[in-house]
């Protein structure tokens, strides 16, 4: 069972450690923007999960911090609505796993979690999405009942997304 947690001053060290994982892999994460500068870095999370003060095309969202006993091993986060963009090319939910803890079980655990966290927000059914190339996941997606929509073309990024439903 891991712990889900919102940030806070007292998760500095371990964020930082956390994104510098992802930064020796040459990887960016959900939720990476400002972490560098972290008092800005957890204002800005607390505008989100507030939703207040929110950049053009943002929407509310909870964004957590994944611990398996003491050490932070990924991060998830939940949108509380869908913009058209979101619709098509984001989905409610996101999550990562540091690299050092990958294929052991730790995002398919993540998801399972995040969607009786969801549930409880009175979600009947959430959106989740990968990258048409994404293989791990879309196995933790499947694992986690995902039912295939469809493929869209994201032409800002330049790649297909696998759009997911999952039903609470
Ligand atoms: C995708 C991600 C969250 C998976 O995390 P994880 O903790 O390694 O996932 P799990 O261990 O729960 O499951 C991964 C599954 O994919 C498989 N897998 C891993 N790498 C794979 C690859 N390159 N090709 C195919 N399958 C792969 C694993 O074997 C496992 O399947 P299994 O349970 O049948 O063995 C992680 O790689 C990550 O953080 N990536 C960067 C961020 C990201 O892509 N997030 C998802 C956005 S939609």
């Amino acid at each position: 069972m891991l712990s889900f947690v919102l940030p806070t001053e007292a998760h500095r060290k371990d964020v930082l450690a956390f994104y510098a994982e992802f930064e020796k892999s040459n990887e960016t994460c959900i939720g990476y923007g400002d972490h560098a500068d972290f008092d800005k870095w957890l204002c800005g999370m607390h505008n989100r999960i507030a939703g207040k003060n929110l950049p053009e095309g943002y929407v509310r969202e909870n964004f957590y911090l994944c611990y398996d006993k003491d050490e932070l091993v990924g991060v998830f986060n939940l949108k509380f609505e869908l913009t058209p963009f979101l619709f098509n090319y984001g989905g409610h939910i996101g999550y990562a796993v540091k690299p050092s803890r990958r294929n052991k079980g730790l995002a398919t655990q993540m998801l399972r979690q995040g969607l009786e966290i969801s549930k409880g927000f009175g979600f009947e059914k959430v959106l989740v999405l990968c990258d048409d190339d994404n293989c791990a996941s879309e196995k933790v997606i499947l694992k986690n009942n995902g039912v295939f929509e469809n493929k869209l073309f994201d032409a800002e990024e330049n790649v297909f997304v696998k759009r997911y439903w999952i039903y609470l």
